[in-house]
């Protein structure tokens, strides 16, 4: 039986909730933290600072707010649920076996981008912080590059730990990869850390913030050991270029 709480996430889910047009706050400082493989699977990586240039993102730059929605609205889904296939392209021009490739393209397990506690209350909560875009927004622009990089996405929030962890286990089994803003849990959270240990897909946790700039209680992740690579202090942006990174590992 469906449990109307966690859709499933190959069902399309309900997209009703309002959506403005996506902004980018970015804190002076940035932080681009990366694990690298070098034998383990996971593991904590380097620190690599860099000061964010446009012209050194490129391929990050927002696209246009208009027209971009996710298909089919499920009034059994949650209201903060939103998940989007990538379209296939030209299928009725393609020859049988392109189309064949392009359809499994299509169906492709979605990453999940989930977010913490408060995280709901972005655009209100902190803004000379967090900056002044909500998570409708956020998501909105996640939706529109996980298009453009051929990826389906599925996004969450729950200001709840053992949600958070409910998410993270059914990715486990139906997701591509998983991008996590756990907010506070982040700093405190082992039932998170022991959920993303389980899994065997790539893993970006984000800040909005630079986490390291700010108070000590907020320089230690329990996630980052279990994280594919860490993205902070870049502003929302962070969310496109945790897809890039996932994508990248794909
Ligand atoms: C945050 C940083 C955390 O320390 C904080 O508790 C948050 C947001 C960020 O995105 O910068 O809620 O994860």
């Amino acid at each position: 039986m469906e449990d109307k709480a966690h859709p499933s996430p190959s069902l399309p889910l309900r997209q009703d909730q309002p959506i403005g047009a996506a902004r980018l706050f970015l804190p002076p400082a940035i932080a681009y933290k990366e694990a690298h493989d070098s034998g383990a699977k996971r593991g904590p990586g380097h620190l690599i600072f860099a000061l964010l240039r446009p012209d050194r993102f490129p391929s990050i730059t927002p696209a246009p707010a208009s027209g971009i929605r996710p298909e089919s609205p499920d009034p059994m889904a949650r209201p903060s649920s939103k998940a989007v296939a990538p379209k296939a392209k030209a299928m009725s021009k393609a020859k049988p076996a392109a189309r064949a490739q392009t359809k499994a393209k299509a169906v492709a397990k979605p990453v999940y981008v989930l977010n913490g506690p408060n995280l709901n209350l972005l655009g209100q909560r902190e803004p000379h912080i967090y900056g002044s875009t909500t998570l409708a927004a956020i998501e909105k622009q996640v939706v529109t590059r996980a298009k453009a990089l051929g990826l389906a996405v599925i996004c969450h929030q729950s200001n709840h730990e053992g949600e958070l962890v409910d998410w993270i286990q059914e990715a486990r089994t139906m997701g591509a990869g998983v991008v996590i803003n756990a907010g506070a849990y982040s700093h405190t959270s082992i039932a998170i850390h022991d959920a993303l240990a389980t899994l065997d897909i790539p893993v970006v946790e984000v800040h909005i913030s630079n986490v390291y700039k700010r108070e000590a209680f907020r320089h230690h992740s329990t996630i980052s050991p279990v994280a594919t690579g860490v993205i902070c202090g870049l502003g929302v942006i962070g969310y496109d270029l945790a897809l890039e990174a996932i994508k990248s590992k794909l």
